[in-house]
């Protein structure tokens, strides 16, 4: 296998039995062309000690947060930025419960906090512990920032119960970064993405806007990325950091995404519109602000551009993917919005109750393109833009 030819990888392992697993692990991830780095919580070297995986690796192993030997090697910003992917396995209840409150107690939780890549936790404990309120409180909490957990598994654990809690094997876990990464199904892509909402100023403190919180469309900006892509990410105001290792633009109106638009889209291959760009802006913006003098305040609005209709309209358009945020028949109105702006795929989503849509922690989707569609469950955002972006790569594949 060398679906993990140049990606760099992190091997956390934190205390618990299942680290004797991590060796094989390790190997089966180095024998898939993936390069390694390990470091060890405390706990973990209670079980297997880093001469295994020094031995293994070829690398030092990074124990220590404050050890200056360890530090002037690689330190702990150093190795956090060279990562592709933090894969934590095993993860201990232990260790879940401290980078969920933002802990940086030891190397491994510093690194949590500090990378901006992609963590992977594969959790190992006794069912009882795994299916605590508090895990899965913790487990809900590290979904929601962004992380992704594969396992466990259920079936027999060490301390002779039966249950889930098992870690992943290390060939499951393998061929999960593996398929993480797409086999670079996207490399040398260029991907141009919107996302966030637009403000459309009414006078110099006040504006039109939406709900949308940004998070589905960074969530599928890195996994596009982790696929291989080049992605360019036009985002409308939004509390999130750019994801890294993409080329980020800000704007604020939905006429400065358009023209940003246009200026980058010719050399893309692929343009996804997850922005809930404002239809309509204010015709003025008052030069001041609007003074409360008046019973009934009249705004006059004027439709602005169709980004995702425009190029999709384009002489040699790119592949195309717009999203539908519908309140009802959400099907319907999708399916009829992507036959009317003629693009090759669109998720549609439902907006406006109390589950999913703009500002959840979580989301489900239908997709609908040519004669087909697929329904992706109510799951966290950063999951279901892994799933999402492997069908975008897969149908873009078979359209070139
Ligand atoms: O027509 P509707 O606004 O519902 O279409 C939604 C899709 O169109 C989304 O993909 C959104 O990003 C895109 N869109 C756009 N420019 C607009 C309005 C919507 O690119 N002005």
């Amino acid at each position: 296998m060398s679906g993990l030819a140049n990606r760099k990888i992190l091997l956390g392992v934190t205390g618990g039995i299942a680290c004797y697993k991590s060796a094989v692990l390790l190997r089966a991830l180095q024998e898939a062309g993936a390069e390694l780095r390990v470091v060890m919580t405390p706990a973990a070297q209670a079980f297997v000690t880093p001469l295994t995986f020094q031995a293994l690796s070829g690398h030092d192993v990074y124990t220590e947060l404050l050890d200056p030997s360890q530090e002037a090697a690689m330190d702990h910003i150093s190795l956090a930025r060279w990562a592709d992917l933090v894969l934590i396995a095993p993860a201990s209840a232990d260790f879940m419960a401290r980078i969920a409150n933002g802990m940086a107690n030891d190397l491994l939780s510093t690194l949590c906090l500090a990378t901006e890549s992609q963590v992977v936790l594969a959790p190992a404990m006794n069912r009882v512990m795994w299916l605590n309120p508090a895990t899965q409180d913790n487990l809900q909490r590290l979904l929601a920032r962004g992380y992704l957990c594969w396992g466990p598994d259920e079936g027999e654990q060490a301390c002779g119960e039966s249950g889930p809690g098992r870690m992943l094997e290390p060939e499951a876990l393998c061929q999960q970064a593996v398929s993480h990464f797409g086999n670079g199904v996207l490399d040398g892509v260029n991907v141009l993405m919107t996302a966030g909402s637009t403000r459309e100023p009414i006078d110099p403190v006040r504006f039109v806007g939406n709900r949308s919180s940004g998070k589905m469309g960074y969530a599928l900006a890195q996994s596009m990325r982790d696929l291989g892509a080049d992605v360019t990410l036009i985002s409308g105001p939004t509390s999130l950091a750019a994801p890294a290792k993409i080329v980020s633009i800000r704007v604020e109106t939905a006429e400065e995404m358009h023209a940003s638009v246009m200026e980058h889209v010719d050399s893309c291959d692929i343009f996804v519109a997850v922005a809930a760009v404002a239809d309509y802006r204010p015709s003025l913006v008052a030069a001041d602000k609007i003074k409360k003098n008046k019973e009934i305040l009249t705004l006059e609005l004027v439709r602005n551009p169709d980004i995702l209709a425009e190029v999709a309209a384009m002489e040699h358009p790119p592949f195309t993917v717009g999203f539908a945020a519908e309140t009802e028949q959400i099907e319907h109105y999708a399916d009829e919005k992507r036959r009317r702006k003629r693009l090759n795929m669109i998720a549609a989503n439902r907006v406006g109750s109390d589950e999913g849509g703009f500002e959840s922690e979580q989301n489900a989707l239908i997709l609908l393109w040519q004669d087909a569609r697929e329904e992706l469950p109510m799951m966290a955002k950063s999951q279901l833009a892994q799933r999402l972006a492997e069908r975008i790569a897969e149908q873009y594949n078979a359209s070139i």
